[in-house]
């Protein structure tokens, strides 16, 4: 059985100050829900005070981004030694790092190697745009992401991953994919492709989240799904009731089909 992973993308939001109220108001309610692993997610300036404020409850941290080097001269980067000082997982090649800064199935690629190299555990991004998905490319595109993003890792190394699959249409629009849709690609295309690339057994430990304007109203339609073992929540996130709402659930669905 995979152990369900409920990740908090904040994206571009919250200050020191503001990240330290959020994870106040929301820390003793995931402490009981420890059958989900919870990952938040802050900008890089709020890591090191959500760490702070989760030492000890089972409440894991993780960056949104970071390069492949370990140091050097690269401005604005941060490196996989500075994450893992702070935080346990990074989301690596959400689309609007892709979509706005550039971000390649290629550099994604570099950053899995890093990142599974550091004791890191990478949350590798991939979905289809609407054009992609009303052409009928979706299965074809989204493979080629998994393919491409997860070459040469050892099945060793691929049985620590996550994946989230994200329509980009279905981000941040309050238009999220149906759990069936959703359900479909999980299984018949990211873990089939999965199942390719590092075989079958591995495939079946690897979780799979979705993503795409999850809410505590919709979660159980996600997670209630055989394949789908988890999410990647952004605007949801950013409201501790709401966070808390989708982990519950979460919990509730996946312990009762046990
Ligand atoms: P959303 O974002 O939940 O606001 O749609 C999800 C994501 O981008 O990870």
């Amino acid at each position: 059985m995979r152990t369900p992973n409920i990740a908090a993308n904040w994206k571009m939001h919250k200050t020191v100050a503001e990240a330290r109220t959020l994870v106040q108001a929301m820390v003793g309610d995931l402490q009981g829900l420890q059958e989900v692993e919870c990952v938040l997610c802050p900008p890089f300036t709020a890591l090191q005070a959500v760490a702070e404020l989760v030492r000890g409850t089972g409440i894991a941290v993780g960056a949104q981004d970071m390069y492949w080097e370990e140091q050097g001269a690269f401005t604005g980067e941060i490196s996989p030694l500075m994450v893992k000082e702070l935080g346990q997982y990074v989301i690596i090649g959400h689309s609007e790092r892709r979509q706005y800064f550039g971000e390649t199935d290629e550099t994604v690629n570099r950053k899995v190697h890093a990142a599974l190299a550091h004791g890191l555990i990478p949350i590798v991004a991939v979905g289809e745009n609407l054009a992609q998905n009303e052409a009928g490319e979706t299965e074809a595109f989204v493979s080629g992401q998994v393919r491409r993003g997860l070459a040469g890792l050892s099945p060793e190394q691929a049985r620590r991953i996550i994946v989230a699959y994200e329509p980009i249409w279905a981000i941040g629009t309050g238009r999220p994919a149906t759990g069936t849709d959703a359900n479909r690609i999980i299984g018949g295309v990211v873990r089939a492709t999965l199942g390719e690339m590092f075989g079958r057994d591995v495939a079946e430990e690897i979780r799979i989240q979705y993503g795409g304007s999850v809410k505590p109203d919709n979660i159980a339609e996600f997670v209630s799904q055989p394949e789908i073992d988890g999410a990647l929540v952004g605007g949801a996130s950013l409201k501790a009731a709401d966070f808390v709402a989708i982990v519950r659930t979460t919990a509730e669905v996946k312990g009762g089909s046990r």
